[in-house]
């Protein structure tokens, strides 16, 4: 994590650590493009500033781009994405570079969400590792692998806080946290680009949905977005600025509307906020034809959109050619002019000259060799660390080696499902491991039936690839699974989600188990064995009656490659279950949004009791909670100090953690603080620090947080980041609830007055 550290750093010193080498660089580019630039004509301007797709299997709207062989050889393309084979790449990089005029290299680019070819588990399950050293080490292989197969760029990291599960990419996100989501952008950021963009094994970022998008109404994918500034500023946009700080190249424009623009043409988005606040000096680009879609949003003509989307800032168009189509009209009817196309043109020249594009168009194409065999126990790794057990009653878990285990469910014995959304590159599923042959290698005494279809809705089932005729009769597919329960000493039941119900455009109102599946449970527990639920889910679910009549919950998420066996390992004790959600679970859907930093409102709804802020037909807290997660050990929090230190400026905290089990456990030790008075309202905790340990059996260890003064801070109604004295909520513990509290005053003489961190340099809108 030597970098991490260092980001901090050399943000805030950039300009100071500026050396010769690295002003010589920025003058070399400087001509070379100004050089370029002086030949082109204003067709291939316009051309650069333009990104089409390939291959049309990995569409993500309803246009394909068409013609993309001879607009390349005419210099009219900058980009071309979802090109998925080596060979391909090298055939259309020599069209740009010797069949187009001047021989501009194209960037190639692909989402590469959670690895390659190697997958790891979807984003969500590995921010449940909270491990950043391990996020940003499967960042670098993700970008080691594509890179060897000519992969520049990759759509990610997608940084959108997230607070209803209804949305399906909720997989692809880190959950609901600011300050985790930051943590883990940055984390990934680096691992993507490595120390340089021009090394050939290292692939520039795009942070992505700029912005907001996580927040859309009902959790409907695409739909619109109504938020405060305060709110953005406090809770959704640190993330993104987190990446950007980290030295993304590039970001990209979310599809919803932000305070009534739509991103992809918000000029205070694009270019006050994201450059003249933040400096962001790479270039943004649109998501999946969002300059076009403006017309159904109602701004106006393809021409008119695409002049407004570039002058708000946008450098780059993702399929829908806007410009390039209608170049001639805008120019002739003032809605642009040459030189808003030289800003965004220069700015995606830059970044193939960063890339290394301008030395060796082939840079990423020359077949580097790639060590596989490293990643598949990285993939383990990742499999394991992401794993939440989220209920073990009676240490119904770890079984025992060679445990008779009635092996149920549709999701059982699949590979494919365990990859989950986004890995359309994953050639190794072949080398996948389910989770039957997983457990296979503990014991030799399993009976496995499917038991049920994932959904007998006719429906769901045609969206998400189910063939609900080929599954067999319902009834006697549950009593063959009610005969193998019966056989055996415990039933593991492996149901959810698969792959194909949550990721892009997989929003769902329901979002418990399928009504088929939990008939099968139903009967299962109705056996009187012990049930372990293994879940596969790209989202929290509902699971109030799982959580009651089950044994043993673990939640598996879409754990990627090696998932089989790390759910075999999680299963068979091999690894002690370590990772914490990152997304709150509600009990139900009318729950939602739940998230754990709520405010707690003129009416709290602790204790609950009419005239309260909350429902009367449901408890108010959520089943599982942000941060939770079990392990087979037993770790005690004891000891707990906080104190406001005046020469460092910051809160020290303190807690001793004891593990009382005979089994070494990693434990993720979380910090929390909320401001008890202040003159906005402020969410009762929010996250503000936590730190993996390892512990011994029997061992303890005293755990420390130092937070910098400037965390205690705040958005004012004016934007303006302050930090105010007063009394402030310091609590430690194993989740966002089970916290051992104190309170601490900050307050000395330098900081009566409130401090500005941060000043909001523009006007918003
Ligand atoms: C649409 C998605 O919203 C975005 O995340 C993705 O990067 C693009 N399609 C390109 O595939």
């Amino acid at each position: 994590m030597r970098k991490l550290a260092l980001i901090a750093l050399l943000s805030a010193a950039s300009f100071i650590l500026l050396g010769a080498d690295d002003r010589n660089c920025g003058q070399q580019m400087d001509s070379f493009i100004d050089d370029l630039m002086s030949k082109m004509t204003i067709e291939e301007k316009a051309g650069q500033i333009t990104l089409v797709t390939y291959d049309r299997r990995f569409m993500t709207g309803e246009a394909q781009s068409a013609g993309v062989a001879s607009k390349i050889a005419e210099g009219k393309i900058g980009g071309v994405f979802n090109v998925m084979t080596i060979e391909d790449k090298i055939d259309i990089q020599k069209l740009a570079v010797e069949k187009s005029r001047l021989g501009i290299p194209l960037i190639f680019g692909l989402d590469v969400v959670h690895g390659y070819r190697t997958i790891w588990p979807i984003p969500l399950a590995l921010s449940c590792s909270w491990d950043l050293d391990l996020i940003e080490r499967t960042a670098c292989a993700a970008a080691d692998e594509a890179s060897s197969e000519g992969v520049d760029w990759t759509f990610s990291p997608m940084v959108d806080i997230v607070r209803d599960p209804r949305w399906g990419r909720v997989a692809e996100s880190s959950g609901e946290d600011p300050y985790l989501g930051s943590r883990i952008a940055e984390a990934m950021v680096c691992g993507y680009q490595g120390e340089s963009l021009d090394d050939p094994q290292s692939m520039m970022a795009c942070v992505k949905h700029f912005a907001l998008y996580g927040a859309g109404e009902g959790g409907r994918d695409y739909d619109m977005v109504d938020m405060s500034l305060n709110r953005m500023y406090q809770e959704y946009l640190p993330p993104y600025k987190a990446a950007v700080d980290a030295g993304a190249g590039s970001v990209m424009s979310s599809f919803n509307d932000v305070n009534g623009v739509p991103a992809t043409a918000n000029k205070w988005l694009l270019t006050d906020v994201l450059r003249a606040e933040w400096g962001f000096d790479g270039f943004t680009v649109s998501d999946y034809t969002s300059v076009g879609e403006l017309t159904e949003h109602g701004l106006g003509t393809l021409a008119e959109v695409s002049a407004r989307a570039l002058k708000a800032g946008l450098d780059m168009d993702m399929v829908s050619e806007g410009v390039l189509k209608n170049l001639d009209y805008c120019l002739e009817k003032g809605l642009l002019t040459e030189a808003d196309i030289d800003v965004a043109c220069r700015r995606i020249l830059e970044a193939k000259y960063k890339l290394g594009l301008f030395e060796n168009p082939y840079l990423r194409l020359g077949g580097q060799p790639v060590d596989r065999e490293k990643y598949r126990s990285l993939a383990l790794e990742a499999a394991r660390k992401s794993i939440v057990l989220l209920k073990n009653d009676h240490n119904v878990l770890p079984l025992e080696k060679d445990a008779k285990v009635a092996l149920i469910g549709p999701l059982s014995d699949t590979r494919w499902e365990l990859m989950g959304t986004w890995a359309g590159a994953a050639a190794m599923a072949d080398e996948g491991v389910s989770i039957k042959s997983g457990i296979s290698r503990y014991t030799s005494s399993l009976i496995h039936t499917a038991g049920a279809p994932i959904t007998d809705n006719p429906g769901l089932a045609r969206m998400i690839g189910v063939n609900i005729e080929r599954s067999g009769d319902p009834d006697s597919l549950i009593s063959e699974a009610v005969s193998a329960a019966r056989e055996s000493d415990v039933v593991i039941a492996v149901l959810g989600e698969n792959a194909k119900m949550s990721g892009e455009s997989s929003s769902m109102t329901w979002i418990g188990l399928q009504p088929a599946q939990r008939r099968l449970l139903e009967a299962l527990v109705a056996t009187g064995k012990d049930v372990v639920l293994v879940l596969l889910n790209g989202r929290p679910m509902t699971l109030e009656w799982e959580n009651e009549h089950c044994a043993a919950i673990v939640d598996a998420w879409a754990p990627g490659l090696q998932g089989g066996n790390a759910v075999a390992d999680v299963l068979f004790g091999e690894y002690n279950p370590s990772g914490r959600l990152t997304m709150t679970f509600p009990r139900n859907v009318g729950q939602i949004p739940i998230y754990y930093s709520m405010k707690s409102t003129g009416r709290p709804h602790i204790p609950f009791r009419k005239y309260r802020t909350g429902y009367i037909d449901c408890p108010q807290d959520p089943l599982y909670p942000f941060g939770y997660g079990l392990s087979y050990s037993q770790v005690d929090y004891s000891d707990m100090k906080a104190e406001y230190d005046p020469v460092s400026r910051s809160v020290k905290a303190s807690v001793k953690v004891t593990n009382t089990s005979a089994r070494a456990v990693e434990e993720t030790v979380q910090l929390y603080i909320g401001d008890a008075t202040a003159s906005v309202t402020r969410p009762e905790k929010e996250l503000k620090g936590f730190r993996k340990v390892k512990l011994a059996p029997g061992e303890s260890l005293v755990v420390d947080f130092s937070v910098p003064v400037s965390e205690l801070g705040f958005w004012t109604p004016e934007l303006e980041y302050i930090v105010e004295t007063g009394e402030f909520m310091v609590g430690i513990g194993p989740d966002s609830e089970r916290i051992l509290s104190s309170s601490v005053v900050y307050e000395d003489v330098q900081a009566l007055e409130a401090i500005p961190v941060g000043l909001f340099l523009c006007t918003p809108y």
